[in-house]
C-alpha cells in the first residue's frame, strides 16, 4: 500500500516527505481553507515537494464549471489529479477528463456502486471515505473491502485510495485488505511512527551505554 498525506499544509507535507515514504498528496476544500492561502500557489509548492499524484478538488457542481476548473488545476503541474465528487455531473466530467488525458480522483465515495461507476467512467482513483462512514454508524472498512474485492475481480485499472483515515488501525486494515493507497493526516502518520517500546528501548540502550 502506498502512503499519501491528506493535507494542504506545506510545513507538515515537507516534514512527512523528508522521511521518504510519501508517494502523493490529497487536498480538499476544507483542508485548503484552513491554510488561508492562494490555492494555486499552495498546489505549486506541494508539487515541488512531492513527486507523485497531487489531488486538487473542483468546487463547481455543474459540468461546465468542473471541466473549466479541472483544466485550470491540471495546467499547474503534470502530477495534478482532479478530485471530482461522484454525482451525475461528476461522472460526466470524469469521463470527459479521461478522454482528454486528465487524471481524476472520484471523491466523496460512500458506496461500492459509486466506486464501480466512477471506475467505469474512467477515474484513475476512487476515494472511499471510511472514517465518515464509521462516523455515520456504518462500517467504513467493510465498504473499502467491497471496493477492493470488486476492482480485483474485474481487474480494473482504477486505484483505491482509503480516505478519511482516523487512526492507525484504519491504515493497517486498509493495507491488509489490499487497498492500493491510503491518504492519511499527518497526526495519524505520527501515531503510526510512534511505539512506546521503541521509546523505552532507546532509553534503555542509552542508559546501558552510559553505564558501560
Ligand atoms: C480524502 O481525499 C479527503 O481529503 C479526506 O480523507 C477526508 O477526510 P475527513 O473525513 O477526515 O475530512
Amino acid at each position: 500500500m502506498r502512503i499519501f498525506i491528506d493535507s494542504a499544509n506545506i510545513e507538515e507535507i515537507k516534514e512527512a516527505a523528508d522521511m521518504g515514504f510519501i508517494a502523493g498528496v490529497t487536498t480538499n476544500p476544507s483542508l485548503v481553507a484552513k491554510e488561508h492561502r492562494d490555492y494555486h500557489q499552495v498546489l505549486k509548492e506541494i508539487c515541488a515537494l512531492v513527486d507523485g499524484p497531487i489531488s486538487a478538488e473542483v468546487i463547481g457542481l455543474d459540468y461546465e464549471s468542473m471541466i473549466r476548473e479541472a483544466q485550470e488545476l491540471a495546467a499547474i503541474h503534470p502530477n495534478v489529479v482532479i478530485k471530482i465528487p461522484v454525482t451525475e455531473n461528476g461522472l460526466r466530467a470524469i469521463h470527459t477528463l479521461n478522454l482528454k488525458g486528465i487524471k481524476t480522483n472520484a471523491t466523496l465515495v460512500f458506496s461500492a456502486n459509486q466506486a464501480l461507476l466512477a471506475a467505469r467512467s474512467g477515474a484513475s482513483f476512487v476515494s472511499p471515505f471510511i472514517g465518515r462512514v464509521d462516523d455515520n454508524g456504518n462500517d467504513g472498512l467493510a465498504l473499502l473491502h467491497d471496493i477492493v474485492t470488486i476492482f480485483d475481480q474485474y481487474l480494473l485499472d482504477t486505484e483505491v485510495i482509503a480516505a478519511s483515515i482516523r487512526h492507525p488501525m484504519h491504515a493497517v486494515e486498509a493495507a491488509r485488505m489490499g487497498s492500493h493507497i491510503a491518504t492519511i493526516p499527518f497526526s495519524v502518520i505520527k501515531l503510526m511512527i510512534k511505539h512506546p517500546l521503541t521509546d523505552a528501548g532507546i532509553e534503555k540502550f542509552l542508559q546501558d551505554w552510559k553505564n558501560k
